[in-house]
């Protein structure tokens, strides 16, 4: 059933205009732990994501439900809004409603309702399509879509940051509040400026292979890589004696300065996975998807070996979907700690690439991947 007509059964009948939006996850095509670091990273949304319907009520009252989750999560506008566990995924939309009244939106009463068909904790961005929609949904209740994207993204990071407590950088929800149908965002991290690349594949398909391995502790290594990487680039920022933002203002020869084996290969993948996005860029308005894909690679060694987030379920997939005729890149997308990989798929060897590397997959792991063959789609929208 439509989303809307269950949004009546489940709220009942409104004289108020019933909307429904669309907010995106996302894979990152190059560019992994490259955010908190101030480089470059080149993301893209989905076509897998969150539904959201609204309609206003006349009262002070934010309703949440979800035909995903159980919790119910009921918001008065006039009282202080607080962190409660039992609230599950509501926390991330009472997050965004705190935060947006402390930046003094006078925000209104409204039921929502949301569903979706994005694998939840696999790596896609789950919770940024989750702050991202709500946000864009009550800022559309008071603004239409004049919402401001840049602010609806750090409003996204906020909530992850200071009320969800993980401290992730900006490019999830940077992508999915601004990204753009058939094309990637080349997003800036440390200014925030960003450049749509188009991203047509002619004759490939993208195709996203959960390993389906669950993100064990991944909260607490990916804090320790950030702390790792700061570490580095104190390190350098010492024996050079001079003032440098972040680590991807630093060169390959600034490595000679890090004696501690871990931070010299963490900020080695940090400074050459930069450059392999600018390079990636290069070759994607080129038309040269091989040479992406050798990108693509390289990149996912420089995280088994020098960043070291990809792990045995990852690696697997990786190598599997690489061994199979038709794929000319593969490797793993976000955090890394198990979740996503991603290939490029000649487009007419998709349905046998699925079926050899799920079976290769399974023989190895004991697991049963699933895959989305994916395009490349719009952020945060009205549909209707
Ligand atoms: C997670 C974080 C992002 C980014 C990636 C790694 O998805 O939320 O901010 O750091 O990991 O590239």
């Amino acid at each position: 059933m439509d989303l809307k007509n269950v949004f009546i059964k489940v709220y009942g009948k409104t004289k108020e205009p019933i909307y429904h939006f669309f907010s995106p996850g996302r894979i990152n095509l190059i560019g992994e732990h490259i955010d908190y670091n101030g480089g470059y990273v080149l993301p893209g949304a989905i076509n897998l994501g969150i539904y959201g319907v609204m309609s206003l009520r006349d009262d002070e009252k934010i309703h949440l439900k979800s035909l995903d989750f159980p919790n119910e999560v009921e918001v008065d506008l006039g009282k202080d809004i607080k962190y409660k566990n039992e609230d599950g995924w509501g926390n991330y939309a009472k997050g965004v409603i705190k935060f947006l009244k402390e930046d003094g939106y006078s925000l209104k009463g409204c039921n929502i309702l949301i569903q979706g068909n994005l694998p939840n904790g696999a790596g896609l961005s789950s919770s940024a399509a989750l702050e991202v929609l709500i946000g864009y949904m009550l800022l559309f209740s008071i603004m239409q879509d004049e919402v401001d994207r840049k602010y609806l993204a750090l409003l996204g990071q906020r909530v992850e940051n200071k009320f969800i407590g993980v401290n992730s950088g900006i490019m999830d929800q940077f992508v999915v509040a601004n990204a753009k149908k058939d094309h990637a965002i080349l997003l800036n991290t440390q200014h925030l400026s960003y450049e749509y690349i188009p991203c047509f594949l002619n004759g490939y398909s993208l195709v996203i292979m959960n390993t389906n391995k669950r993100r064990e502790l991944a909260s607490s290594n990916y804090n320790q890589r950030r702390q790792e990487c700061e570490n580095a680039l104190e390190t350098i920022k010492k024996a050079k004696n001079e003032n440098i933002n972040n680590l991807c203002q630093c060169t390959l020869d600034d490595l000679q300065y890090i004696k501690n084996e871990v931070e010299y290969k963490r900020a080695k993948h940090v400074i050459t996975e930069n450059q392999r996005v600018i390079k990636a860029v290069n070759l994607l308005k080129n038309n040269d998807l091989k040479g992406f894909g050798e990108l693509l690679v390289q990149s996912h060694n420089s995280l088994k070996y020098d960043y070291q987030v990809t792990g045995f379920e990852l690696d697997t997939i990786v190598e599997e979907a690489l061994k199979t005729y038709g794929c000319i890149g593969a490797r793993m997308t976000g955090a890394g700690f198990g979740g996503c990989a991603i290939a490029l798929v000649e487009k007419n060897k998709v349905g046998e690439f699925i079926e050899k590397v799920s079976k290769n997959y399974l023989n190895v792991t004991k697991i049963k991947p699933d895959f989305y063959e994916t395009s490349i789609e719009d952020g945060v929208k009205l549909l209707s």
